[in-house]
C-alpha cells in the first residue's frame, strides 16, 4: 500500500499534529506500507515527517493561494474567488506529482488540499478526505465541497459532531467514517521535561506553590484568548495563581489571527498585566503543558475536536473546555474535564475557580482524563482505524 498525504501548510497546528501522530502509528502498525507527504508550503512539518520515515516533498502554493481563507475579513469570498484562478494552475502541477508518485490512496488533510485533490486526482488512486472542520459553517467551502463530495471515496471526520456536519454538506449517501484523533504517547505523558514559563514570559518567578493555568492554541480569533483574559480579570487578584498564554500566530491565512501585541495590549487594558505571561511560540508543546496545573480550552465557536484537550489529559492535567462541538464529546459529561459556556468569561471564571479552590476536584478530573486518554485516544487505535479506512476505500 502506498499512501500519499497532502497537507496545505508546513507549519504545525492541530490538523498537522493529528497527521504526524497518524503517520507515526501507521509506520509501526504497517512497516511495509510506503508513506509520502506533499506540502503546499515549507515548514517544520517537513523535517518532523522525514524523521518518521515519510518521504516528503514541497510543491509550493502560489502566494495568492497561501493567503486564501474565509476566516479573515480581508480575504472574504471575493478574495477567495480570485485565488481560485491561482488554485487552478496549481492543480496541473499537483496532478503531475500525483501521477509520478502513483499512490493507492490519497489522504487529503485541510480544505485547500481537499478541493485540489478532488480536482487533480488521476488514475486508480482512492481519495480519503480527513475533515477537521465544520465545512458547512463556511460559505465558500460548503459550496465547493458540496460540489466535489462525490469525488471522495471516504470522508473521515474527527468527531461525531463533524461527521454529522459532513452528511449535511456531502449528502446522506456519502461514505462518512469517524476516527478520533490521538496524541503521540512518547511525547505527551505525565513524566518528562518541564519549561520555566515565567522566564519564557519574562516575568519574575511566581510564588512558591503557585498554580499555573494556561491556554495553548493557535492565535485564530475564535480560540478564545480574549475570553480567557476577561475571565482572569473576573477571578481577581489571586496571589497563588499565575496565568499563561502559550504560543503565537502560525498560519498565513489573511486576517485570521490575533497578534501577540494585540493580546498584550488587551491584558494592559484589563489591568491584569503581570498576572498573565505570554510565552510566545513554543515548539515543545508537551513540556509546556506539563508545566501547567490546569489546561484551558476556550474556543468561542464549536471546536471540531480540540487536540489540546487530549494532550492535556495525556499529560495528567485537569482540563477546562468550552462545551460545544466535538470538544463536548471529550468532556464526557463533565467527568473528564470541566465544561464552560463558549465565549462566556464569567462561566470560564467560575469553572476555573472551582478547580483552583479544590485540589481534590483537580486531581479527580486529571486522573479520569488520563484514563480516558489511555482508553480512547492512543496513537495505535487511531492508526488501526485509519488502516481499515484505507483498506475499505481501496476495495
Ligand atoms: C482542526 C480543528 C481542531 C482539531 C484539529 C485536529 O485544527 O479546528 O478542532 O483538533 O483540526 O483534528
Amino acid at each position: 500500500m502506498k499512501i500519499l498525504f497532502l497537507n496545505p501548510v508546513g507549519n504545525v497546528g492541530g490538523a498537522e499534529t493529528s497527521l504526524l501522530c497518524l503517520m507515526g502509528a501507521l509506520r509501526e502498525i504497517e512497516p511495509t506500507w510506503q508513506l509520502e507527504l506533499l506540502l503546499g508550503s515549507k515548514g517544520p512539518l517537513e523535517g518532523l515527517a522525514q524523521k518518521l520515515g515519510v518521504q516528503t516533498t514541497v510543491l509550493e502554493f502560489p502566494a495568492a493561494v497561501q493567503g486564501l481563507g474565509e476566516s479573515g475579513g480581508s480575504a472574504g469570498v471575493g478574495g477567495g474567488l480570485k485565488a481560485i484562478a491561482a488554485l487552478w494552475s496549481y492543480r496541473q502541477k499537483l496532478s503531475q506529482a500525483i501521477a509520478a508518485i502513483a499512490p493507492d490512496v490519497i489522504h487529503s488533510n485541510g480544505l485547500k488540499m481537499h478541493v485540489l485533490s478532488a480536482v487533480a486526482r488521476r488514475g486508480k488512486a482512492r481519495l480519503v478526505g480527513h475533515i477537521h472542520d465544520y465545512v458547512s459553517h463556511r460559505r465558500l467551502s460548503r459550496h465547493l465541497m458540496g460540489q466535489l463530495a462525490g469525488k471522495f471515496d471516504t470522508l473521515v471526520a474527527n468527531s461525531n459532531d463533524v461527521a454529522q456536519d459532513c452528511h449535511f454538506w456531502a449528502g446522506q449517501t456519502s461514505r462518512v467514517r469517524m476516527v478520533y484523533n490521538a496524541v503521540d504517547p512518547q511525547r505527551f505523558r505525565p513524566d518528562g521535561a518541564r519549561l520555566d514559563l515565567d522566564s519564557l514570559s519574562q516575568l519574575p518567578p511566581a510564588p512558591e506553590g503557585a498554580l499555573r493555568v494556561g491556554l495553548m492554541a493557535t492565535f485564530a480569533h475564535w480560540k478564545g484568548h480574549r475570553t480567557f483574559l476577561k475571565a482572569i480579570q473576573e477571578l481577581g487578584d489571586e496571589e497563588a495563581v499565575r496565568f499563561y498564554i502559550l504560543g503565537g500566530p502560525i498560519y498565513a491565512t489573511g486576517g485570521s489571527q490575533l497578534s501577540l501585541e494585540e493580546l498584550k495590549q488587551e491584558a494592559r487594558e484589563l489591568g491584569i498585566e503581570g498576572r498573565v505571561g505570554f510565552t510566545g511560540f513554543i515548539a515543545d508543546t508537551a513540556s509546556a503543558l506539563r508545566s501547567l496545573d490546569i489546561v484551558v480550552h476556550a474556543s468561542t465557536k464549536p471546536e471540531p475536536f480540540g487536540m489540546v484537550i487530549i494532550e492535556g489529559m495525556a499529560c495528567g492535567k485537569a482540563v477546562v473546555a468550552a462545551d460545544a462541538g466535538g470538544a463536548k464529546e471529550l468532556l464526557a459529561n463533565g467527568t473528564t474535564g470541566v465544561p464552560h459556556q463558549p465565549g462566556d468569561p464569567s462561566s470560564l471564571a467560575a469553572a476555573l475557580r472551582r478547580l483552583i479552590e479544590n485540589s481534590e476536584l483537580r486531581s479527580g478530573i486529571a486522573g479520569r482524563g488520563l484514563d480516558f486518554y489511555h482508553k480512547q485516544f492512543t496513537a495505535r487505535r487511531m492508526g488501526e482505524e485509519f488502516r481499515n479506512v484505507y483498506i475499505e476505500a481501496r476495495g
